[in-house]
């Protein structure tokens, strides 16, 4: 209990140093490197330094754009995270875990000399688990899959431009618009429900979402994938990627920093002032490169104009939640995977978790866990160790289970209704592209994998960069 209370006590003070106005002065400033100019003037601002900003930022400066990147975060990577466990110094990777195995992919690998590896998912013994109950399950079982796929992967053949975008044609294909619990009864595809809602995770109730993004987060690329294996570092430690970029970026990344204001110029310089951790800076560049998700709330200090507005508010989002946790009486070669005793498709009741599975570190358990909306951090916390406190075994293990990290990846999908994407939402949202000096990329603008992210990156450098 002792290390969970410290944990959440971190959290309330990182969330509480966050919205202070006074960041500077609660920073330990000996540690940082003050010596950034006071203007700093670049081709091209990148706003976000995820999977999409960071891959961005590196690539225009091979093609001789100067950039900065703006992060509030205090590391680059975004939804990877990876934990270092301070005994064994060993690395847990909780955010992503594994590419497409394409050229690009294993290029921007091999440019920061990381190896990498067929992705091996650890064999270990399922448990169906009830979690509202602790209610063990052993009659069930998910079927047998693969022809159901096959079906599925010939519904998903009639849509190739998804694999790209969200280039979608006009009219938008109805079969895109019906929820997937619909769409699923249409094409009998019932038995792919476990395998897409384990893959696609993060969409919330995806009985209720657009057929669309369960297709955009589980496409055939990872039907072959999943056939011919994906890539994942060699030493299980995805964040490195993201720490040398930082150190090839240098006074480039500003990291804990913040929008308060931005001008945005049509034929000038754009100017973006922001809170450092040495004070504020005005940032002025050519061009912008939006890469955060662009919900109003977090689009504080933009000059949106109408048009901006009138999109953005349309975006709502499901909620992602993962950790690593202790003490939770799981032996180490058991997932215990949480399925609805008495609901369709024996889908798991949301807000709740996902699974709790094997780390490599004996001892310590992923945990992974989802809802259709956004919660509190401590809501959730509390969530997971009352579910775990319901488990079978727990007299096994004396101790009360405890979080050695938790992460919210929330806002995780962005998504708008149906009626908004039949009347053109996704064609509007694209027109965007490049007006008052701002592009756009990141999973609002494609899907939650990094590997189409990079594609899709790679795709628009051009256009930033021929203006
Ligand atoms: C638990 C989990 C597991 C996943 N596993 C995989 C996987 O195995 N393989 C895979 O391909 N994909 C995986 N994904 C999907 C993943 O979301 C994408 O691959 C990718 O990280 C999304 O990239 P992005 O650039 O859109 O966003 P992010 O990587 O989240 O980057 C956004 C960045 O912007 C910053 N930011 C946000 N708002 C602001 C602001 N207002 N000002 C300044 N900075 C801001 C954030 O701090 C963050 O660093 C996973 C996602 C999660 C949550
Ligand atoms: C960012 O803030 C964290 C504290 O949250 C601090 O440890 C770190 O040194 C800061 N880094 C930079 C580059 O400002
Ligand atoms: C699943 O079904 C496919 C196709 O019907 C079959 O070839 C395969 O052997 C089955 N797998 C198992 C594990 O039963
Ligand atoms: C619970 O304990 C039993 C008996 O030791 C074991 O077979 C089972 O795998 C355990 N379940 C979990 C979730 O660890
Ligand atoms: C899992 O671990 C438990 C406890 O260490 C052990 O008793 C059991 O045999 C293991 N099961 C498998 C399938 O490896
Ligand atoms: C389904 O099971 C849960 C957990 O046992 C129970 O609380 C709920 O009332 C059940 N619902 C229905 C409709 O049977």
């Amino acid at each position: 209990m002792k290390k969970y209370t410290r944990v959440s006590l971190k959290l309330i003070t990182f969330g509480l140093w966050r919205i202070s106005a006074g960041l500077a002065e609660r920073v330990n400033l000996d540690s940082i490197n003050c010596a950034t100019e006071s203007i700093i003037t670049r081709d091209v601002a990148v706003i976000g330094g995820g999977s999409s900003g960071t891959y961005a930022a590196i690539r225009l400066r091979d093609i001789g754009q100067s950039v900065v990147v703006v992060e509030r975060n205090d590391r680059l990577g975004g939804h990877t995270h990876t934990y270092t466990d301070p005994v064994t110094k060993g690395k847990i990777d909780i955010g992503v875990e594994i590419w497409q195995d394409w050229d690009i992919v294993r290029n921007f690998f091999s440019r920061f000399k990381i190896s990498l590896t067929k992705n091996e998912f650890a064999p270990s013994a399922v448990q169906y688990v009830d979690y509202r109950t602790g209610q063990l399950v052993s009659q069930y079982s998910p079927g047998n899959a693969t022809d159901a796929l096959t079906a599925y992967a010939t519904q998903l053949a009639k849509y190739p431009y998804l694999e790209f975008g969200f280039d979608l044609p006009n009219p938008v294909p109805t079969d895109l618009l019906l929820p997937f619990g619909d769409f699923v009864e249409k094409y009998a595809l019932d038995d792919t429900v476990p395998t897409i809602f384990k893959y696609a995770q993060g969409l919330g109730n995806i009985l209720h979402q657009p057929t669309l993004y369960v297709m955009k987060n589980f496409g055939l690329v990872d039907l072959k994938s999943i056939q011919e294996g994906f890539l994942t570092t060699a030493k299980h430690d995805n964040s490195e990627i993201y720490e040398r970029a930082l150190a090839e970026l240098g006074d480039n990344a500003l990291l804990n920093t913040s929008i308060v204001a931005t001008k945005r110029s049509i034929t000038g310089y754009s100017s973006i002032t922001v809170t450092t951790p040495c004070g504020r800076r005005e940032i002025r560049a050519k061009k912008i490169l939006l890469a955060i998700p662009p919900k109003l709330d977090n689009l504080d200090g933009f000059d949106l104009d109408a048009t901006e507005k009138s999109l953005f508010q349309q975006f709502g989002n499901s909620a992602y939640y993962t950790g690593v946790l202790r003490y939770t009486g799981i032996n180490d070669n058991t997932t215990v995977q949480n399925i609805g005793i008495n609901t369709t498709y024996h889908l798991p009741v949301l807000p709740g978790i996902y699974s709790i599975s094997p780390s490599v570190i004996p001892g310590l358990l992923n945990v992974k866990y989802g809802s259709p909306t956004a919660l509190a951090d401590v809501q959730v916390q509390s969530d997971i160790i009352a579910s775990v406190q319901r488990l079978p075994n727990r007299t096994i293990s004396v101790e009360s289970p405890e979080f050695a990290i938790f992460a919210s990846h929330t806002p995780f999908e962005l998504t708008v209704s149906s009626s908004a994407i039949e009347s053109g939402f996704y064609k509007r949202l694209y027109a965007m592209q490049g007006k008052r000096s701002t592009y756009y990329t990141g999973a609002a603008f494609h899907t939650q994998d990094s590997s189409l992210l990079w594609r899709f990156t790679e795709q628009l450098l051009p256009l930033i960069v021929e203006k």
